[in-house]
């Protein structure tokens, strides 16, 4: 019997960092509705610059915040009676026709961070506070490496299937038409929520062929950064943040950026590589089930140590 709903498992919504805009789209007074996590969420840009999220609907009579809403100064004022919330704690700060504001009066504020071009959100079951980071990718920005090229897309799948495939090495070979499965190398830091997987392939460039190692970083369910290393003087740098919409719908966004030297050369076809690449990957995410237990053979190690891996970002 090959019924979907028999076959196919529901994972939760993980916990971790997760990218719920691009920077450039919010400017500072900015404000834009989102959803992700299952919940309504309103995102602003305070008048100092930082961005912040909070939970859509007033605590007063429930007007959503993203409809109407304004920013003032480090607060959004709720577009229904103009009570204002601290974007920060969530606390109502002002009620404009009345001198009491109430103890409890707050909407939930959402912990966030913003760097490598994206606005990231902790997302916790348990409403925990965050308890680890990932970095600040350095070619991001810097003068010596290209405007980042973008590009995002909606996947009806679970955001772990999708993170999946970086520990699939043998999809490479089937689904993108790599010659052969590459042979990597895995390590994990030292408290296990990052891992590494290093390849080493030779790679033909516009200035020769290299031995060049394909260095693959993953934090978490959804955030990773894939490095070319190993061309002199020059170097290609994909992030990409995976972030559930809803338990079985995933956003995904990818920023590219190469050295200046490269991208003339290299540039064009690193973002066609990328987005051909993807659209291969799709037709097998929109349409497979989640086995939560998948029948694995002795060479799917990866596979088998990812799923170990995984559970720390669950309840
Ligand atoms: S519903 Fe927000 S102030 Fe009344
Ligand atoms: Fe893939």
């Amino acid at each position: 019997m090959a019924k979907r709903e028999l076959e196919h498992t529901r994972l939760p919504i993980p916990n971790g960092w997760f990218a719920v805009a691009w920077s450039k789209d919010v400017i500072a007074g900015g404000v834009k509705s989102i959803h992700y996590f299952d919940e309504e969420m309103v995102l602003f840009r305070t008048r100092s610059g930082e961005a912040r999220v909070v939970d859509a609907y007033c605590v007063h009579l429930g007007a959503h915040l993203g409809e109407g809403g304004r920013v003032v100064g480090d607060s959004l004022r709720c577009p229904f009676h103009g009570w204002t919330f601290d974007g920060q704690t969530g606390a109502c700060v002002n009620i404009p026709y009345c001198d009491r504001i109430p103890a409890k009066a707050a909407v939930r504020a959402w912990p966030v961070q913003e760097k490598n071009g994206m606005i990231f959100v902790w997302h916790d079951e348990k409403g925990r506070e965050p308890h680890w980071d990932f970095p600040l990718l350095p070619e991001i920005g810097h003068p010596d490496w290209s405007e980042p090229r973008t590009f995002d897309l909606e996947v009806p799948v679970h955001v772990q299937d999708m993170h999946e495939n970086n520990n699939d090495p043998v999809h490479f070979q089937f689904v993108h038409g790599a010659v052969e499965p590459l042979p990597s190398d895995i390590s994990y830091d030292s408290d296990g929520r990052a891992y590494r997987i290093t390849s080493v392939t030779e790679r033909a460039t516009p200035t020769g062929t290299f031995t060049t190692q394909l260095v693959r970083d993953s934090w978490g369910i959804g955030l990773s950064a894939v490095r070319t290393e190993g061309i002199p003087q020059a170097g290609l740098l994909m992030f990409s943040s995976t972030t559930p919409i809803t338990a079985e719908r995933t956003h995904s966004r990818w920023l590219l950026t190469a050295t200046n030297n490269m991208v003339d050369l290299a540039g064009e076809d690193f973002m066609n590589g990328l987005t051909s690449g993807v659209m291969q990957d799709m037709r097998i995410w929109s349409n497979k089930v989640h086995r939560a237990r998948p029948m694995l053979c002795e060479a799917d190690t990866y596979l088998a140590e990812f799923r170990q891996w995984v559970k720390q970002f669950y309840v």
